[in-house]
């Protein structure tokens, strides 16, 4: 039988995890944010004091300390992120994590060991994952590939009335700055670089509403076999 999972991927605040999770809540699947998990990675090593660019003791954190993702509709993401049983609360948006994260998510055994996590959870049961590689390379095989877009300044817009909802004072300018800036580096990366998988349909949600994103792509689940 063919699976049911989605995959979304696309760049810094296209829309995923909105789409994402509603999507997952109205099929019933699970939701799988990865970015935290590469977010969770990027606040140890901050927390430790890691060099960003230190595979060897980045790893040898995740391996020394539970990472694990739980569904949570009380939170506004719909779920916590816990590092060896602590909530992280929302440490993991923080700016210095989103400034650190691509930089830790461009290493290979980093890669390896979240993209082994993910088909492990996968493989439990219908998922809906977001994130850079989900249709290329963590579940090439997903039944629904979606790639989601937006110019850069509504993609900046959305991020800053973000940070403002959570009382963070941070200019325009410096969000696209940091968009740009995260984008560039998830592009070009060595491995699993961001870019739509061949087969993935894409959407441009710049002059689009979350919900009729989502339609969209509900749309098409269901017109599906
Ligand atoms: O979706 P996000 O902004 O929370 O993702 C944080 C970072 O993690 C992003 O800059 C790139 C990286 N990431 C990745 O490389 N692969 C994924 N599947 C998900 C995220």
């Amino acid at each position: 039988m063919t699976n049911r999972h989605v995959a979304i991927d696309g760049p810094v605040a296209s829309g995923k995890t909105v789409a994402a999770r509603a999507l997952a809540s109205s099929l019933g699947h699970l939701y799988l944010d990865t970015g935290a998990m590469y977010r969770a990675a990027a606040y140890l090593a901050l927390h430790y004091g890691v060099d960003l660019d230190n595979e060897r003791a980045i790893l040898a954190l995740i391996e020394h300390h539970r990472i694990r993702l739980e569904p949570d509709e009380a939170t506004s993401a719909g779920y916590r992120v816990e590092i060896d049983g602590s909530d992280t609360g929302t440490k993991l948006f923080d700016p210095e994590v989103s400034s650190a994260v691509s930089t830790v998510a461009a290493l290979p055994g980093v890669r390896t060991a979240m993209v082994s996590e993910q088909r492990a959870i996968a493989s439990e049961g219908p998922v809906v994952m977001a994130g850079r590689d989900i249709g290329t390379v963590v579940l090439p095989d997903a039944r629904f590939k979606f790639y989601l877009t937006a110019s850069v300044e509504e993609r900046a817009d959305r991020r800053a009335k973000e940070f403002a909802e959570r009382g963070l004072d941070v200019g325009i300018e410096e969000v696209r700055e940091q968009i740009e800036e995260r984008d560039r580096l998830d592009r070009n990366r060595a491995v699993a670089p961001l870019r739509p998988a061949d087969d993935a349909l894409l959407i441009d949600s710049t002059a689009l509403q979350a919900a009729d994103v989502i339609a969209r792509m509900r749309a098409i689940i269901d017109a599906a076999p």
